[in-house]
Formats: C-alpha cells, sequence, structure tokens
C-alpha cells in the first residue's frame, strides 16, 4: 500500500486530504478535455462510483459529475431538482445542513427545518410531524455524517419517512460516501452527492452526484442555474462524454487512481476498516489524555472527531494548532457552535501509525503548554 510522500504534513482534516504518491503521480499528465484517453477516464470514473454504490445504469442510476467543490454539486442537485411550486424539508444537526438549507432559500425554495442538536443525529419522528404540518413539502434533504461534528445521521430511516410520504430524497453523504455503507434503493435516496477529495481519497477539484434516473429526468428544464444544471450536464456527458464547461482533468485523473487503489483496499468495507481503527485509536489516545469527545459514541461515526478543549487556564487552540504545526501535524478547528472544540480527521491516506505519532505529539504539546498537568 502506497504511503504519503514523506515531504507533506499529514493532514488530519476533512480535506482536502492526504492522498498517496501514486494518486498524486497520476496528476503529472496534461490531457486535452477531448482526448480519448480523458474521455475514457472520465467513463470509467462514472462506472466505478455506481459500482461503489452498489449500483448500475441498467437498474436506473446515473453519475453526474460537476466541477467545483462539493457544495457546487450540493447547489447543482438543489438548485435543478426543486421545481418552481416545490419546498424543502431539512432536518440538520450541523452547519452542513444548514448550509443546505441557505442554498436553497438563495434560489427562492421556500425551506422547512427540522433542527436536532448538534451531537445528536436528526430526530426520524420529528421529520415525519414536520412532513404531516407541511403538505406543501416535495424534498426532503439530510447530511449523512454531520462533519461539523462527527455525528451519523440515520439515512435509512429519514429515507422510509420521504418515500412513504412521495417525498424526492436527497442525501449530502460527502464525507461518508466510499468509507461508510449506504444502500441507495434500502435508504429510498434520490440523490446522493459527495466529492472527489473525501473517502475516495482523490484531490480537490469536481464533486459528484449519484442520482436515479427517474428523479434526475424530472430535473429536464428545472435549473436555476445554468453552470450547475445537473441535467445539462448529465446529458452532455451522455452525448459525448465531455464535460460542458473545462474539466478539472488532473483531479479526474488522480481520481481515476484513487478509486483503484480504493478498490485494492478492499472498497467500502476495506477502507470503512481501516478509517475505524483511525478513529478507535484516536478515541482511545484522547481519552487517555485526559481530553473528551463531544459527540456521545452510539451517534459518532469514523470520520473525524470533535474533541472538547480541555479545562484549563492554559489551553488555547491557537498555540496548540501552531505546535502541533511546527512538528508536522495539521489539525483542524472545531465547528460546533454549542461548545469550544478541535476536531481531528482520520481519513486520507493515514494509517494507525500517523494517529500513534499524532497522539505522541498532542501529548508532548499539552505537557509543554501546561495542560496536561491540569487535566490529568
Ligand atoms: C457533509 C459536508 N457537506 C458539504 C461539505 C462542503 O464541501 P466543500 O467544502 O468541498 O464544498 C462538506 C465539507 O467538508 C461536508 O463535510
Amino acid at each position: 500500500m502506497d504511503r504519503p510522500s514523506g515531504k507533506d504534513k499529514p493532514l488530519f482534516t476533512p480535506g482536502p486530504l492526504t492522498t498517496s504518491a501514486t494518486v498524486k503521480e497520476a496528476m503529472l499528465s496534461d490531457l486535452g478535455s477531448r482526448d480519448t484517453a480523458f474521455i475514457g477516464a472520465v467513463r470509467e470514473i462514472r462506472a466505478g462510483l455506481l459500482l461503489l454504490a452498489g449500483v448500475s445504469q441498467e437498474s436506473g442510476w446515473e453519475a453526474v459529475l460537476m466541477q467545483g467543490s462539493g457544495t457546487f454539486s450540493v447547489e447543482s442537485v438543489l438548485s435543478s431538482s426543486l421545481p418552481e411550486d416545490g419546498a424543502l424539508l431539512v432536518a440538520r444537526n450541523g452547519a452542513y445542513g444548514a448550509r443546505i438549507a441557505s442554498i436553497a432559500r438563495c434560489h427562492g425554495v421556500p425551506v422547512v427545518e427540522v433542527v436536532a442538536s448538534e451531537g445528536e443525529p436528526v430526530d426520524p419522528a420529528a421529520v415525519e410531524a414536520a412532513i404531516r404540518e407541511h403538505p406543501e413539502l416535495t424534498h426532503l434533504a439530510v447530511v449523512h455524517c454531520e462533519t461539523t461534528s462527527g455525528v451519523l445521521n440515520p439515512v435509512e430511516e429519514v429515507g422510509a419517512i420521504a418515500h412513504a410520504h412521495g417525498l424526492t430524497y436527497f442525501v449530502d453523504s460527502m464525507s461518508a460516501f466510499g468509507a461508510v455503507p449506504i444502500d441507495l434503493e434500502a435508504c429510498h435516496v434520490d440523490f446522493l452527492v459527495s466529492s472527489a477529495n473525501k473517502c475516495i481519497e482523490g484531490v480537490p477539484g469536481f464533486g459528484f452526484a449519484l442520482c436515479r434516473r427517474a428523479a434526475l429526468d424530472a430535473c429536464e428544464g428545472r435549473a436555476r442555474s445554468v453552470s450547475l444544471d445537473l441535467y445539462a450536464q448529465w446529458a452532455g456527458l451522455e452525448a459525448n462524454g465531455q464535460f460542458r464547461f473545462t474539466p478539472p482533468t488532473h483531479s479526474l485523473l488522480a481520481f481515476h487512481r484513487a478509486l483503484r487503489e480504493l478498490d485494492e483496499e478492499g472498497g467500502v468495507a476495506g477502507r470503512q476498516a481501516r478509517y475505524q481503527v483511525n478513529h478507535a485509536r484516536i478515541l482511545d489516545g484522547i481519552k487517555a489524555l485526559g481530553l473528551s469527545p463531544y459527540v456521545p459514541e452510539e451517534h459518532q461515526c469514523w470520520i473525524i472527531t470533535s474533541v472538547r478543549y480541555p479545562e484549563s487556564e492554559a489551553f488555547s487552540f491557537e498555540e496548540l494548532y501552531d505546535r502541533l504545526n511546527e512538528r508536522g501535524y495539521v489539525i483542524y478547528p472545531g465547528k460546533v457552535t454549542d461548545a469550544d472544540c478541535f476536531r481531528i480527521g482520520n481519513i486520507g491516506r493515514l494509517f494507525e501509525e500517523d494517529m500513534d505519532a499524532l497522539l505522541v505529539a498532542l501529548g508532548e504539546v499539552l505537557r509543554e503548554m501546561g495542560v496536561e498537568e491540569s487535566i490529568a
């Protein structure tokens, strides 16, 4: 298995991530957007994504690639799928769910929100109650792993409710797809979005939507944006294998390689196993240092861990960040709004020895700062 090139600091973040040397090397080619090798790679990526999700074109699914970061793909689905008279229910428990609501509002879509606290999953019963109260709703959106905190949401239960009420169901699986299993049919998903530089371990540059064909067909003529028109993007890719506008060629070549490496690791199950080991190390390690995770263990996904600031006068996140950075480790600030936390991501080309090395450095830094004594 390729390790990251020794030059770069390991990124304990939710993306951009540490990638393998071979994924980076795959970018050392300048291919034209009409080049047959490039078009072949795009075709294989689209088929590979469907395969990874356990679906196919024959079973009624399509993979649409969209330039930009993951948010562009979220916006593409929302702005292309909601009809003029549509209304969106967002079940949310963090910043990325809130972003879905603000994107929809920006496009003039009426939004109803069901809000759970950031350390808890969204509540299917509250979702059902909101649907009963708002017969105007046509679409329902939820985030799979809420990267704000690290909480895993009950996408299957919520999907069953969407299906029972005839709502189109959208899952933002940005930080989960590829390492957290999801059965699109069992969850009644219509659109799932993720991006190149999360659990599939590519580099940034594009996102993708896995679309139930019937739901995608319904998008024709509905788009509220030209560049983010999901249906037109799909129709273009189908017609000649090309993107409508300049594609992120290097990023796509890296992703093509990354999909192969995911397959070699054992697909979703293999990647999940490595990330779960990484995550368990982080959880045990922070507890051994006297730190506490923000999310209760039963709600925690194996992607990222929010760690509460230690209750010590001597603690400052900026100082912790800088001292770890000087030692060669990059962690991430917190994002929950009701507690002071920092985050440690464990996705990307990182292994248990990388987690152990970070934890040693974290212990040293807390001691240097005079924090460890006060929390031990
Ligand atoms: C769940 C989720 N949704 C959306 C996004 C936004 O993705 P991007 O920053 O690539 O636009 C992220 C980024 O981490 C995320 O974790």
